[in-house]
């Protein structure tokens, strides 16, 4: 396994936490217009771990329900194209929908699950993701909230990893073959 002790350091754990708190204060502006028990936060499984439980205590409120849903698209350092999903989830009709995910790349996640759950019916669909690397993207799709845009490396750390490996570093790097 490559050691992470090599690859160069894009974002420290103080600079995240710090990007979370900000991205919570505009976040919570917009989501302040509506009642709290409307809102559900839905995190794309596995990556958005870290980065959903840092944002749902940064937004501070005990109202929301939070849904996971596990969705996987890449192999290695290279997205298949082919997104699985497996939902189970509440009923989203008429609530306020923050859909939030770690990273986002070709875009095909975020476009295909929003396709989903527009079908649903929910009032609102809002979409955060911590990065997003735009060049890389091959379907139309921007976040409504983003904590850093960043040029096309492959990243672990802070949720993300490659092939299951590095997802629980503290800090986010740019991942390098041995
Ligand atoms: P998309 O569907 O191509 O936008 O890919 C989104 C998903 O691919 C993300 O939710 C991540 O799980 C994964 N992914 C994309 N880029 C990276 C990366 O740089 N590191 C780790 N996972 C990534
Ligand atoms: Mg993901």
């Amino acid at each position: 396994m490559s050691d992470y002790k090599n690859f160069k350091i894009l974002f420290t754990e103080q600079q995240i936490a710090l990007r979370v708190q900000e991205l919570a204060g505009e976040i919570r502006l917009k989501l302040e217009k509506f009642n709290p028990d409307e809102i559900v936060v839905v995190g794309l499984l596995k990556g958005v771990i870290f980065f959903l439980v840092d944002l749902i205590r940064a937004l501070g409120s005990p109202d929301y329900h939070v849904e996971l849903i596990t969705v996987s698209s890449y192999q290695g350092q290279h997205s298949s194209g082919k997104i699985k999903m497996t939902d189970k989830m509440c009923n989203i009709r008429d609530k306020v929908v923050l859909l939030v995910d770690d990273i986002v790349d070709t875009g095909r996640t975020f476009a295909s699950f929003v396709n989903h759950l527009k079908m649903r019916e929910p009032k609102e669909l809002i979409t955060a993701a911590f990065l997003d690397k735009p060049s890389r993207r091959e379907v139309e799709f921007t976040p409504d909230f983003v904590g850093y845009s960043i040029p096309d490396h492959f990243v672990v750390g802070y949720g993300l990893d490659c092939d299951e490996s590095h997802r629980s570093l503290a800090d986010i790097r740019i991942y390098e073959k041995d």
